[in-house]
Formats: structure tokens, sequence, C-alpha cells
């Protein structure tokens, strides 16, 4: 299942790999080329990675650069350069020829500034780096991968062709005016987090953990997951969303991917279920922002 990635001239399929956790040394290389190179064999061939993920993105390097052309890489610069500070146009310049270095490719796919401040984003120097980037051909798509505020002008200032925003179902205010915008204006869109990073594992609040304001949610929306499983409803809630592009599931498990990717092709959410899980939101939303 494959989807225009808004109007950047090239397709993306609804679920891709979130490469977070094979980023992880406690992984070993056998285990990690062997799901980079299923995922891309079962079509989930956008890969999102990040400098900040471990021993992601040279994994990726290392087990997928003789299949460069049938994956869609996607990452994230702006920091961690050593001699740049960060948000500079220097850590921009160089994060993009070192994930070059580490990803052993000639070019990447998209690459976001990784969450910088508003005011980062007003003073220009990290976009224009990553237009010079592109204009060298080192780069298709400059994105900016945030939330809230930031993302909301990322999308109008008209400088970026891919956004990368939290969407699940206990994170849904992108929905409401800003994904549209970025839809309206060709912008392709990765919705991250998608499975809200499974609330559904713990019984009791879990303090301290990733999750824990989406388990916070979960408990106060108070939905149920039907005749599903959470995965099922919360995927295919995300990845069929009007205007998303592509979900990035995050997982180092073959078999999870395997069950995520039947679950998007089971297709969107009947309607009036995926409506009453939008009003759900709306209702109990209580300064429910966009979680980074
Ligand atoms: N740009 C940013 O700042 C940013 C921030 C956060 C995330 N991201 C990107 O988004 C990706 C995804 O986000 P995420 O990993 O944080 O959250 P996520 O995809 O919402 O959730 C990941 C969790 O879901 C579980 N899971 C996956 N498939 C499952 C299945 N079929 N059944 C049961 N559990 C399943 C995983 O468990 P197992 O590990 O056991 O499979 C893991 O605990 C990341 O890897 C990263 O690429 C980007």
């Amino acid at each position: 299942m494959q989807r225009a990635f808004g109007t950047q001239g090239f397709p993306v399929p609804a679920l891709g790999l979130g490469a977070g956790h094979i980023g992880s040394p406690a992984l070993n290389e056998a285990q990690v080329g062997t799901l980079l190179g299923q995922a891309l064999d079962m079509g989930v061939t956008l890969i999102d990675t990040a400098p900040s993920y471990g021993l992601s993105e040279e994994r990726i390097g290392r087990h997928l650069a003789h299949r460069r052309a049938d994956c869609i890489l996607s990452t994230k610069v702006g920091y961690g350069i050593t001699g740049h500070d960060d948000w500079s146009y220097g850590s921009v310049a160089a994060g993009i020829d070192a994930a070059l270095k580490r990803l052993r490719t000639d070019h990447l796919d998209i690459v976001h500034l990784h969450s910088c401040p508003l005011e980062i984003l007003q003073r220009g120097n990290v976009i224009r780096a990553l237009h010079d980037a592109r204009t060298q051909g080192k780069l298709r798509v400059a994105a900016y991968s945030g939330e809230n505020a930031e993302l909301q002008w990322a999308i109008a200032s008209g400088q970026f062709g891919g956004v990368e925003c939290s969407v699940n179902l206990f994170d849904q205010r992108s929905l409401e005016h800003v994904l549209p915008q970025a839809q309206a204006r060709g912008i392709g869109v990765i919705a991250k987090r998608p499975l809200a990073n499974s609330p559904w594992r713990f019984a009791g609040q879990p303090i301290g953990d990733y999750c824990e304001e989406y388990w916070l949610r979960w408990q106060a929306m108070g939905i149920a997951a039907h005749d599903m499983d959470w995965p099922e409803l919360a995927l295919r809630f995300a990845a069929h969303a009007p205007a998303v592009s592509c979900a990035i599931v995050g997982t180092a498990s073959l078999e999870h991917l395997q069950q995520d990717k039947r679950h998007v092709e089971r297709g969107p959410l009947p309607p009036q279920l995926f409506e009453s899980l939008r009003q759900a939101f709306r209702n109990h939303d209580d300064n429910w922002i966009g979680q980074v």
C-alpha cells in the first residue's frame, strides 16, 4: 500500500519503520540485518532514523546500502557535531554529510530538523543549510520534525516539503487544522508514535515512562478497542488518518512488524468508529498538546 508523499514526487508506504529501537546495542547485528531486510521485502520501505538513535544510522548503512534503491531514507539533523554549535548552519550542513557517511549513500530522501525551537526556525540559517544541501543533490525533501507552534510555523512557512509529528489515539490536535494545511500545500506527512508507545502494556500509571502522558489520556478518554486489539485500533487510526502519508511504527520485533503490516492493510477504521475516537479526544482534551 503506497501513497504519494505530498506533491514531493515519490511514493511512500502507508507503514514505515521507526528505527529508534534498532539502535540498541542489546540487539546483535544479525537480528538487525534480518529485521531491516525483511522490512523491505514486505514493503515497509520507509526507514526513519536519527543520529540520536544509538547505532541506528550506521546499522541501516551496513545492512541496507546494497539495497539503497529499494528504500526511502528519512533522518534528522541539527545537533551533536563536534566543532559546531547545535542549531547552527554548520551543524546542519555537517550533520547531513555525517548522515550520508553513516548511511553509506550519496543522497538522503527526507531530512528533518529534529525538533528545534521556534526562534531557531525563525532565524532561518538552519533552513538555509537544508536548502543548500538540497541544491547540492544531498537530499530530496527538506523537512521539519516537531509539534505545536513550531509545526504550525514550519507548515505555514512554505520552506518544507515534509513534516513528522505525533499522530495517535491520544495525540490528535494536529489532525484538526495543521495537517489539513500541510496536505493542501503538498507537504508529505510522517506520523510518529502511531501506537502511542503502547500504553496498554501497563496496568497502572507508568510513572516516568515515555508513554505516561498517553496512558493518562487513554484512561481519561475511556475508549474501548471494540472487536480489535489495541495495536490494530491504534495503527488503523493513525496510518489512515486524513493527510498522513506514512505512519512509522517503532519496533525491533519482526513478528510485531508483520502484525502491524497486516493491521494497516485492513484499511481505515469504519467512519463512525473513527469519528467517535476523534470526538472522545475533543471531549477530554485538557491542554493535550502534541508530544515530542
Ligand atoms: N522525531 C522525533 O522526535 C521522534 C520522537 C519519537 C518517535 N519518533 C519516531 O517514531 C518512531 C515510532 O515511535 P515510537 O517507537 O516512539 O512509538 P510507537 O511506534 O507508537 O510504539 C512503539 C511501541 O509499540 C510496540 N509495538 C509495535 N508493534 C506492536 C504490535 N504489533 N503489538 C504489540 N506492540 C507493538 C513496540 O513494542 P516492541 O518493541 O515490543 O515491538 C513499542 O513498545 C520511532 O522509532 C522514531 O523513528 C520520532
